[in-house]
């Protein structure tokens, strides 16, 4: 378990964390991650040790300009050599072969669409959803992996994981 207060700032609580990292850990080589924001999930992963593509256009987010936003990420996990960001949106990006592909970018019905159907092009054994919960932008994310799977194999807060 890693503490997550030792983690960037960003949207992953404790159980969440703990759930995302436990089915990480079923697989192995490359982990991809697509939205890492300032590398919260993304540091988490690293401690794992196995080379993780971060996959984010850093754009403006949330009232705050994408550079900054990719500088902090950066910052953030510098100590982490194994990390290797590509800055580009998940629909442009050219998939690599990775058993565990983790999604939490755009959280439109059809951005989660476009990053499960780029991360199915990665033969992953499971994808991580985050966001996957009954109100808001959760909806739509939910709706997405509801139209390619039938439930996830496991689950806590608004982390979700699927099984291919
Ligand atoms: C909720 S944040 C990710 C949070 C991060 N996983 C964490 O643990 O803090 C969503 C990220 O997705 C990125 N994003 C949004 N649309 C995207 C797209 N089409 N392709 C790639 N990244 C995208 C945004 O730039 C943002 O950094």
């Amino acid at each position: 378990m890693i503490d997550i207060n030792t983690l960037p700032e960003g949207w992953l609580d404790q159980e969440e964390a703990d759930l995302l990292l436990k089915w990480a850990e079923k697989t192995k080589g490359p982990i991809v991650e697509i939205g890492s924001y300032k590398g919260r999930s993304a540091a988490l992963l690293a401690g794992l040790n196995r080379w993780l593509i971060c996959v984010d256009s850093w754009q403006d987010y949330e009232g705050q300009k994408g550079e900054e936003i990719y500088k902090t990420f950066l910052e953030n996990t510098k100590g982490y050599l194994n990390i290797e960001p590509v800055r580009c949106r998940a629909e442009d990006w050219q998939p690599v072969e990775s058993e565990f592909v983790y999604i939490d970018g755009d959280h439109s019905f059809e951005g989660t669409k476009a990053a499960i159907e780029k991360a199915l092009q990665c033969h992953p054994k499971y994808i991580a959803g985050h966001d996957y919960y009954r109100t808001s932008d959760g909806l739509n994310v939910m709706k997405a992996f509801d139209q390619f799977f039938a439930r996830p194999v496991a689950q806590a807060g608004k982390m979700a994981i699927f099984q291919l």
